[in-house]
């Protein structure tokens, strides 16, 4: 990693540790819209758009897996009119950035529980990861109809099965097998989770996947999440001492 160009700034990221695995829960658009007097449907428009950014700067910066939070499992509770934008979004953005995400090199992955989202969905999402299997610069996973909790409990049901089966017993259980049946076993683990628009909680994502990730909160707005926010990101995580429960490594060596 050395000098990285965007929008006439320059910057030099030489020595920057970035993280292989990134995640970012996509909130703020509907606080963005109120800001403006906009409907929130266009809040969610302008944090279409500015996907598109977060993926060419992800993969500019080497990012192997950038894993988005898209729509939740408790989304379904607002009401039905932007359940539906949300969803027609989907749709329009896989079909209209999709020659873009190839320039990239940008494969495009599903996390969730795809099998309960609309028949229009699960289509874009079908030809999205067939159309991108071979791209090889960066995986973008989206979580879509997500929850973390519900990755854990059809991993459990996936164990139980064998068990029934008398495939395995109960003790043989192990948290690796635990691992291996989550949604996409072969992501690794996000070592940073970002979450713009302040809210410090997870919200429900990758529950098991976040056990050692680093955390970072920003103020602004998913839509406005630019370039130089994703920048101090990565310069603050680089700075973290990850001692993963063990001692930070200069106090290991004295
Ligand atoms: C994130 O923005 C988009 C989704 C959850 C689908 P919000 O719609 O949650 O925006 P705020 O939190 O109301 O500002
Ligand atoms: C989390 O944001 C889900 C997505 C960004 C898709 P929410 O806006 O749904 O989370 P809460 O309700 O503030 O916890
Ligand atoms: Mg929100």
């Amino acid at each position: 990693m050395a000098i990285l160009s965007n929008k006439n700034k320059t910057y030099d990221t030489t020595g920057l540790k970035v993280p292989v695995s990134l995640a970012v829960i996509m909130d703020g658009n509907g606080r963005w819209a109120k800001k403006r007097l906009l409907p929130r449907s266009a809040g969610h428009r302008a944090g279409a758009e500015n996907l598109k950014e977060l993926c060419r700067n992800c993969g500019r910066y080497g990012v192997k897996y950038l894993t988005v939070y898209a729509f939740s499992t408790e989304n379904w509770s607002r009401p039905e009119d932007e359940v539906h934008q949300l969803m027609e979004l989907f749709v329009e953005f896989f079909e209209k950035y999709d020659p873009e995400l190839e320039q990239e090199g940008i494969r495009v992955r599903f996390t969730g529980d795809i099998s309960a989202l609309p028949e229009k969905v699960r289509k874009t999402i079908a030809e999205g990861e067939e159309r991108s299997k071979n791209r090889q610069k960066m995986q973008l996973i989206v979580a879509m109809n997500y929850g973390g909790r519900r990755e854990i409990e059809n991993a459990a049901r996936k164990l139980a099965s064998k068990v029934k089966a008398g495939e395995i017993e109960p003790e043989d259980i192990t948290e690796q097998m635990l691992s291996e049946n989550m949604y996409l076993p072969d992501v690794p683990d996000p070592e940073l989770i970002i979450r713009p628009s302040g809210e410090m909680r997870l919200s429900n994502f990758l529950l098991w996947e976040s056990a050692y990730a680093e955390f970072w909160v920003s103020e602004t707005l998913w839509p406005d999440f630019g370039y130089d926010d994703l920048t101090q990101a990565f310069k603050d995580y680089a700075g973290r001492d990850r001692r993963f429960g063990g001692l930070s490594s200069k106090e290991a060596k004295s």
